[in-house]
């Protein structure tokens, strides 16, 4: 039986789970290849550690030789389904780590709870000798519990303000399809800034301090995209952008806290990529394809190990900490940011059209990202064997 992808619009609904293996030991290959860190960190808690930028920053830091404790929210295999990819990408990350005589442990639940709390304190109380030198808050989530009530907080992807009309990717239908993005009200972008910006990423450090956790020279960062001009409506001014800010405010706060603890906090603007979370924002795929076309042609393209690596690299561990902007960002998205990468995305961006977009932008490129994703369109691997 050959097993072939499922998906459903612009989810994936299974995985090949020796497809998943491989894009885990692709980037482990790509870390391995570079230059080691000069003092990286020992101990790494990963929030979101299972898939996207949060996998790549732990094989990062176990390219630096650290222990890694991950949490994330995946799905384990079940009688009639597959586990989602995530779940296989914990299992294998694991096995290398542990090959490489390295430490590496899973939780999988709900990062938000007070449990999955409580499990991490005690992991690291009793794993790490009680200390962490590096936490990477990489959630990516629609939902998540209150603190207070427990009821369900949903995040929206909205416009603010004015609606916004464009064309999203259809992954399923391999369509262009016109996509209106509704103005969010303003329950809908506290909502938004409650799961996706910083107040928990801030209370996970709080506890963390409170337990007497963070080592000396204790980093913390979490993941933002800001982006040019032209995605700035379905992005930066809509309900996303609105709960990025608050994680750059957390980030503030936690800076005047962590300082005289010989820590720092800082927010990472990412560039664009094809991750799970990414895909499912309507209207920013055209984008993510033509730049992928501008930057693979200048020689600029960068996938997440790639990001994450330059991050660790050049930024967190670097002699001389890292370089930050105006605002105390790190930025990654400086590649895509130049104004001769955006100059020609722009120009790609005025013609496409729903019958030319296969061949215009990097349409192939996207498709092969999210199809890796979930451990698909590897020549090297064989889709005949079941599982
Ligand atoms: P992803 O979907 O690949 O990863 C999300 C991770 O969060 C997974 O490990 C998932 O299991 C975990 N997760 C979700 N809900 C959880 C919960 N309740 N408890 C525990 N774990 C949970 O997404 P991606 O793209 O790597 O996103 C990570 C961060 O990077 C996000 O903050 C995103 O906004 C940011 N970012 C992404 C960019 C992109 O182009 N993909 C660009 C710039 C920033
Ligand atoms: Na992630």
């Amino acid at each position: 039986m050959i097993i072939t992808p499922e998906v459903k619009n612009v989810v994936a609904l299974n995985c090949f789970p020796p497809g998943c293996k491989e894009a885990v030991q692709r980037q482990v290959d790509y870390i391995r290849s570079q230059s080691a860190l000069k003092n990286g960190p020992k101990r790494v808690l990963i929030l979101g550690a299972s898939s996207g930028f949060g996998l790549a920053s732990r094989i990062a830091a176990f390219g630096a030789g650290a222990d890694t404790l991950g949490v994330s929210f995946e799905r384990g295999p079940s009688e009639d389904r597959s586990g989602s990819a995530g779940w296989y990408n914990n299992l294998y990350f694991r096995e290398i780590a542990e090959e490489h005589g390295l430490y590496a442990k899973n939780l999988v639940g709900d990062a938000f709870s007070v449990s999955m709390r409580e499990q991490v304190l005690s992991t690291i109380k009793a794993d790490f000798g009680g200390k962490v030198d590096l936490v990477v808050y990489s959630l990516a989530t629609g939902v998540r519990p209150d603190p207070e009530s427990g009821n369900l907080i949903r995040s929206v992807i909205k416009s603010v303000g004015i609606p916004y009309t464009g064309l999203t990717l259809n992954i399923e239908k391999e369509q262009l399809e016109a996509v209106t993005l509704e103005p969010a009200t303003l329950q809908e972008i506290d909502n938004t800034i409650k799961v996706m910006g910083g107040e928990d990423w801030a209370d996970w450090i709080e506890l963390l301090n409170r337990h007497d956790m963070l080592a000396d020279g204790f980093k913390t960062v979490a993941y933002s995209y800001i982006g040019p001009e032209s995605t700035q409506a379905i992005y930066h001014k809509g309900t996303l952008g609105h709960a990025k800010k608050d994680l750059q405010y957390h980030a503030e706060m936690m800076h005047e806290w962590l300082r005289p603890l010989g820590g720092d906090a800082w927010v990472t603007v990412c560039k664009a990529l094809v991750t799970k979370a990414s895909v499912f924002i309507p209207g920013l795929s055209p984008y993510v394809m033509a730049l992928f076309k501008v930057t693979k042609a200048m020689g600029l393209h960068e996938g997440c190990i790639e990001q994450m690596y330059r991050l660790f690299f050049t930024h967190l561990y670097a002699l001389n900490g890292p370089s930050l902007d105006a605002e105390r960002m790190i930025r990654m998205d400086d590649w895509e940011l130049r104004d001769d990468v955006q100059s020609q995305v722009n120009q790609l961006l005025e013609k496409i059209t729903p019958d030319n977009f296969k061949d215009l932008v990097d349409y192939q490129g996207l498709r092969q990202d999210f199809m890796q994703l979930n451990g698909f369109g590897f020549d090297n691997i064989d889709y005949e064997k079941s599982k």
